[in-house]
């Protein structure tokens, strides 16, 4: 019989501690933290599963890298490895270095955006949206219908709703529409991922009008893996050749570095138009730095050039979304309400579906987030209404459409009992779910409130 036991594609070099505490501590550390786990120190946190970005585990090449990256400030060969490699895969030959994915956003909305223009996107990601807003512009989401319940499982739950796509371009005037941005794998929609033919689709509805193609392509690497696993005619492509057919219907990328390079900082704007660039060129010189290193070292540009290699092996994209699929299925069978399909860098939980009792206006993602922090020391994140709801004009809340909590796997991080241990911490808080009661907002800030927002209990 074949071995189907999928292994980590890794043996472990260096370790480092996590930190236990009792679950009266985290009761304690919770309330002074305002119900916000954003404000938890780490070392307060056993399993730290707030985010998949900058979080990777870097591969011993990875190291070597950084001992070799040149921090010389104009020319660095480390910035010409990073190009290339850049180059390779999307195919873009303007390629401009950024701190972070969001350091990206800000320096194209600032060339791109302003008051009267719209943004349409599968899903815009939180910064994404906050940057589109900062400028002045307003953001528009078409996700498909199946993307829409987190329950029913549907191959890609990330694709754009292309039937939408073309009435609003219209209504809202092609002239006023700066792009059309694809959110690959689209993150705040469970990290479900977006099929060629969506982006083939999408991507002709854009010539058509001549409105350029963007791809936020912080997870291009798990995206192809579900495209050569779901979609026909691609199972025999390899990931790189999937991933180069996905960028060549865009006119341009921006990328978080942090996500899918397994870098623990970085990110990229890459570009086919030559002015764009300069002017977004322009706006780095000001704001992150020269044009060959951006916002970052030497050395983390060699880090990223190595990581957007090897996130394109097989093996490894194979043990990532398998993770993923074993934590679903293990929940899934205690009747957890989670997401399906499973998602490429994360695991979300239906809040609404879990805590029926608890209405939106006091926000079950956010008391299911503290819940799992109480039991197990697990932290998550609310991608729900306290992330994405805004108020209308009587100060009534408009909610987001779904109330996820997200549980994103760092890469390369934690081990299978990390995972089944994280399995049956969720499983104990279902068995307790009718004693978890709601939240409410006592401090926020205008823009991207669920860092800094102080609750209390209800
Ligand atoms: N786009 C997407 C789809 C993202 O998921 C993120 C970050 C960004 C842009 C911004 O990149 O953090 O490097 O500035 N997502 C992280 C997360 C923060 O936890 O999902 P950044």
């Amino acid at each position: 019989m074949p071995i189907k036991t999928i292994i980590e594609p890794f043996r472990i070099k260096s370790v480092e501690p996590i930190f236990f505490n009792s679950k009266e501590e985290r009761v304690k550390i919770l309330r002074d933290a305002h119900y916000n786990v954003f404000t938890i120190a780490s070392r307060q946190v056993l399993i730290d599963l707030l985010t998949d970005s900058g979080t990777s585990a870097m591969s011993s090449r990875q190291w070597g890298g950084i001992m070799e990256g040149d921090e010389s400030y104009a020319g660095s060969p480390s910035f010409y490895r990073f190009e290339n490699m850049v180059k390779r895969i999307t195919s873009m030959p303007f390629v401009i270095p950024t701190h972070q994915g969001r350091a990206s956003e800000k320096i194209l909305f600032s060339a791109v955006g302003g008051k009267g223009k719209y943004f349409i996107s599968n899903t815009l990601f939180d910064t994404t949206r906050a940057n589109i807003e900062f400028s002045g512009a307003e953001g528009i989401d078409l996700i498909c219908e199946e993307g829409k319940d987190p329950l029913k499982p549907a191959p890609f739950k990330g694709n754009m709703n292309v039937d939408a796509l073309e009435p609003t371009l219209l209504e809202k005037g092609i002239a006023n529409i700066p792009m059309v941005i694809l959110t690959i794998t689209n993150n705040s929609g469970g990290g479900q991922p977006v099929s060629m033919a969506n982006i083939k689709a999408v991507s002709a509805i854009c010539k058509k009008h001549g409105v350029p193609l963007f791809i936020d392509a912080c997870r291009f690497a798990e995206n192809a893996y579900f495209i050569k696993k779901r979609e026909p005619g691609y199972a025999d492509r390899g990931i790189e050749s999937i991933a180069q057919e996905m960028f060549s219907y865009a006119q341009g990328a921006t990328m978080s570095a942090k996500k899918d390079a397994f870098a623990n900082i970085g990110g990229f704007l890459s570009l086919h138009d030559e002015k764009l660039a300069m002017e977004c060129r322009n706006l780095l010189i000001i704001t992150e730095g020269f044009p060959t290193y951006g916002g970052l070292a030497g050395r983390d540009l060699e880090a990223i050039a190595i990581g957007l290699e090897e996130v394109m092996d097989e093996n490894y994209l194979q043990y990532r979304i398998r993770s993923m699929e074993y934590l679903t299925e293990k929940l899934m069978a205690a009747g957890v309400p989670v997401m399906q399909p499973a998602g490429g860098h994360a695991v979300y939980l239906d809040a609404k579906a879990f805590l029926p009792q608890i209405p939106v206006d006091q926000y079950p993602g956010q008391a299911l987030v503290c819940a799992l922090y109480t039991e197990g020391g697990i932290r998550t994140v609310e991608i729900g209404s306290l992330m994405f709801g805004k108020y209308d004009q009587h100060g009534q809340l408009i909610p987001a459409p779904l109330e996820l909590v997200r549980l994103a796997i760092p890469r390369r991080v934690y081990t299978q009992s990390h995972i089944d241990y994280v399995a049956e911490v969720i499983i104990e808080v279902f068995q307790k779910r009718n004693e978890i009661k709601g939240l409410r907002i006592i401090e926020e800030a205008p823009l991207l409130r669920h860092f800094t927002a102080k609750l209390q209990p209800a």
